[in-house]
């Protein structure tokens, strides 16, 4: 099970390297902590880091992970090394560090041998400590902590990477941001969307009007005012990003309304535990009716994962289909149901704004609930234009981002890799 010489130095296998150890993806790792020491112990390779810190590596988890030729296809970067073609208790015969600071281990099973690129290695340590450094910090906020929504200028994250990535990452912490001076064009909310991702289709089309309609197909083109909710919460898979492009505004009211779903969901939880619980247990049902479609899911209105954070949020009044729970249900599912909407209107938990032609809101959209106070447009129209994006679109643009500043890094030399 354990290879029996601790720490082996230079091996015979090292001289037969040629080139930098290879990378089991597309990515760039600059080397920031060099290798100062590996050994083999207890079913785990122990690497010490130049700034004291150790990682400790599962043999299964290094053999897993060799990014050779024969383990990574090397065009694709897919894995096409098998767990099942090794033994559960693979160990290292041998264990070094290579000039360049790569690990090398030599295998029991057969005659393979993996290089571990350093910078690889120690992002991609799993320690209590890395792992802690690697979570993203997300905050919640109220209208107490926040006076606005985090405001960027619409045509520098248009055209500047710099300035799209701050506004990306704001909407990734907060769940609420807001562009100004978008250009007032059915077609820039597409550039805008385009500068993250793929924009999403729904039943109500991949992208749609807001503005009141004499035959409307939702409240939404209404001027009625839309209690705080998410959109589409009647699909299965509610749409992760939302985005609303204001075109024109000469209404009289029409304010919008931004609440941060996971900051109620927090003072929930501490305030009134029973009616979090069941919110978090009880499934709703929700419904859009439509008279060409029939799109209906089910589901609590506090999702959380299996930690018990909160993942989502799934709220929509007038998108609701009739309670369908066992008769003592019913009553604790209201009093819940009625606890979190007198939240969602509580002045300190709403940011309250008028859009302005050229603003547009882009936010989580199973975070943070949007609503609207009622309007006339006797002073003029009020014309919005939505679409969609979804969570990981944003974190694959902004992992890019991040991608192309360590590619930058390294080609301008400032790491170790040179
Ligand atoms: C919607 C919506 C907000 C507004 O169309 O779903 O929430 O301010 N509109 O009109
Ligand atoms: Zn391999
Ligand atoms: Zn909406």
């Amino acid at each position: 099970m354990v290879a029996s010489s601790a720490r082996v130095q230079a091996h015979s296998f090292i001289e037969k390297r040629f080139g930098m150890a290879l990378t089991p993806d597309f990515d760039t790792y600059p080397i920031d902590f060099t290798i100062s020491a590996a050994t083999a112990e207890r079913g785990a390779v122990h690497v010490t880091w130049s700034d004291g810190r150790v990682s400790r590596f599962h043999n299964i988890w290094l053999r897993d992970n060799c990014p050779c030729v024969q383990c990574v296809h090397q065009v694709t970067k897919e894995q096409t090394f098998e767990l099942v073609t090794v033994s559960p208790d693979i160990h290292p015969v041998a264990v070094a560090v290579a000039a360049d600071g790569s690990l090398l281990v030599r295998w029991s099973d057969g005659d393979h041998a993996s290089e571990f690129h350093t910078g690889w290695l120690r992002s991609n340590c799993y320690s209590a400590e890395a792992r802690a450094e690697r979570v993203v910090q997300r905050t919640t906020w109220d209208s107490t902590t926040l006076s606005e929504p985090p405001t960027f200028d619409g045509p520098a994250v248009l055209s500047d990477d710099a300035a799209l990535y701050e506004w990306l990452v704001a909407l990734r912490t907060y769940g609420a941001t807001r562009l100004r001076n978008v250009p007032c064009t059915d077609e820039a909310i597409t550039h805008v969307i385009g500068r993250i991702g793929i924009a999403r289709d729904t039943n109500f089309g991949l992208f749609w009007d807001v503005r009141s309609e004499p035959n409307p197909v939702t409240n939404a083109n209404t001027a009625l005012p839309l209690p705080p909710h998410v959109d589409l919460p009647t699909r299965e898979y509610q749409p992760g990003l939302q985005f609303l492009h204001c075109i024109e505004n000469q209404a009289i009211g029409g304010d919008s309304i931004l609440v941060d779903g996971f900051r109620v969901a927090e003072l929930m939880r501490e305030q009134y535990p029973s009616e979090y619980h069941t919110l978090t247990r009880t499934p709703f049902d929700w419904a859009n009716s439509a008279k060409v479609t029939d799109y209906r899911w089910r589901s609590p209105i506090i999702v959380t994962d299996a930690s018990g954070a909160v993942t989502e949020m799934r709220v929509g009044n007038w998108l609701r289909a009739p309670l369908d729970l066992p008769f003592e249900q019913v009553e604790e599912a209201y009093d819940a149901y009625r606890r979190l909407f007198e939240m969602t209107y509580r002045e300190d938990l709403q940011l309250r704004s008028r859009f302005e032609p050229g603003d547009l809101v882009a936010f989580d959209n199973r975070r943070t609930l949007h609503a609207r106070s009622e309007f006339t447009d006797a002073g003029g129209p009020r014309h919005l234009r939505g679409g969609y994006t979804e969570r990981d679109d944003l974190q694959s643009r902004i992992r890019m981002l991040e991608r192309a500043m360590r590619e930058r890094r390294v080609a301008l030399g400032n790491s170790t890799l040179g």
